[in-house]
């Protein structure tokens, strides 16, 4: 039986599609986390404890754990875990990317330097170091020209991501996405990009031995125009015309190219704009939160399953997605709170098309839209026969959501602040 060893931060939604991509595959589990992980016990599975933000340390771990019980892959399910991944791979001789290559793909200021020594279309930036004043910041980001787009160097989901319009939104902007950073606990560098306009896309896609395979782009069918920039509806196929997903196609190849990804999966955000694909994002992983769910590939096999296969050097078989159109609603937040619960989840399921709808945020927990927030609050799942008729399955199901937050920010058990209700569709068109 082939073993593979799962790199499962503690805070990912990702552990429990791959945990069953595996028990399909018929692959034993090995899960390496910062603690002893809670699935792999109710699996059964064996479990390494793991620092996945010392990739040395962490791949001396996984090579002496190797030498007692010798894994045939190891996978990084979330961002965390890549840099781990690629250096202990490569130092076992398994399928891997390059560790610098991941790892500027983590980084923005890395990733932005890279496809810009290799010329592939993006948008201009500036690096916005920690220490920059107001007028530095102001004088270098003129340089780019308004609107521009600040964001945090390592962050992810759109958090702390915001538009700004003029040299005050920016000053202010600036001030707002460092405040995210520290309490995210992130790197404080920012970059400032000039923002790109257009309708966006999202490419997932695995790269065999540096040929990329493309698996399906998303519309993003809302208008990603700021200030802050909340992801709500993905609809697959995409409705670009041929010459715009092929300039799509090249570009995401360009990029990974560029950042020298060879093997694995791929998630990126591309952005047409007169014509032209500009990448805004690339990462070696598959896409986040729940939203893998909507895809199925040959006779019924899922994304987790197609990633475990590639790096165990299994066969890939059929890469061509399932008939029809499929997509997910990233449920929106309605304001920052205190989740008090989301009801009208029958009227949701009972939409035609609409296939499931999973809350994941627990009552009781705080939750934020971006630029603040970093964590969904839950997803609805569609399939249909054409995109137009998922995107609309994808609204009506969110029209019967209301999720209610108590906005009050010093809320104790029993006290009862206002409470703020909104539906969940009540913002998309
Ligand atoms: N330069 C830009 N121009 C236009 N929109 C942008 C730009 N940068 C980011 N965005 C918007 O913000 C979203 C999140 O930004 P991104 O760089 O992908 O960070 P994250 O890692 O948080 O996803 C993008 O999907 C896009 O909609
Ligand atoms: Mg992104």
């Amino acid at each position: 039986m082939a073993r593979v060893l799962l790199l499962v931060p503690s805070a990912t939604y990702r552990a429990s599609d791959f945990l069953e991509a595996a028990r399909r595959l018929d692959v034993e589990v090995v899960v390496g986390s910062e603690e002893p992980h809670v699935l792999a016990e109710v699996m059964g599975a064996r479990s390494l404890v793991v620092d996945l933000d010392d990739p040395v340390a962490a791949a001396d771990a996984v090579v002496a754990h190797d030498r007692r019980y010798p894994v045939d892959a190891v996978v990084a399910v979330d961002d965390r875990g890549t840099v781990v991944a690629a250096e202990a791979s490569r130092r076992l001789g398994l399928t891997h990317n390059p560790p610098d290559a991941v790892a500027a793909a983590r980084d923005k200021r890395l990733l932005r330097r890279r496809l810009s020594a290799a010329e592939v279309p993006q948008p201009d930036f500036v690096e916005l170091p920690a220490t920059a004043g107001d007028d530095e910041v102001v004088d270098l980001v003129t340089r780019l020209g308004f609107p521009c787009v600040v964001k945090p160097a390592t962050l992810s989901a759109s958090q702390g991501v915001l538009r700004a319009d003029d040299p005050a939104a920016v000053v202010s902007a600036v001030a707002r996405v460092r405040g995210i950073a520290a309490g995210a606990g992130a790197d404080a560098g920012l970059l400032a990009e000039s923002f790109v306009d257009g309708p966006e896309v999202a490419v997932e896609a695995l790269l065999v031995g540096g040929r990329l395979e493309v698996l399906a782009i998303f519309d993003k069918p809302d208008p990603l125009d700021g200030p802050a920039f909340e992801e709500t509806l993905y609809v697959t196929p995409s409705r670009l015309d041929t010459p715009g997903r092929d300039a799509v196609v090249a570009a995401t190849a360009a990029a990974t190219r560029a950042l020298g990804l060879e093997e694995g999966p791929v998630h990126a955000e591309v952005r047409v704009s007169g014509g032209r694909a500009v990448v805004i994002e690339v990462a070696a992983r598959t896409i986040g939160g729940l939203c893998g769910r909507v895809l199925g590939f040959g006779p019924g096999r899922s994304l987790e399953e197609v990633v475990l296969s590639h790096a165990l050097g299994v066969p890939l078989g059929e890469l061509e997605r399932r008939p029809g159109a499929a997509g997910v609603l990233m449920v929106p937040i309605p304001g920052a709170g205190i989740l008090l619960g989301v009801d009208g989840r029958e009227g949701a399921l009972s939409v035609p098309g609409i296939q499931g709808v999973e809350i994941t945020a627990t009552a009781g927990s705080r939750l934020a839209p971006p630029p603040e927030g970093g964590r969904y609050l839950g997803f609805v799942f569609a399939a249909a026969s054409t995109p137009g008729a998922v995107e609309r399955a994808l609204r009506a199901a969110g029209r019967h959501l209301v999720v209610r937050i108590d906005p009050s920010p010093a809320s104790t058990e029993g006290s009862s602040g206002p409470v703020r209700a909104r539906r969940a569709g009540s913002d998309c068109r």
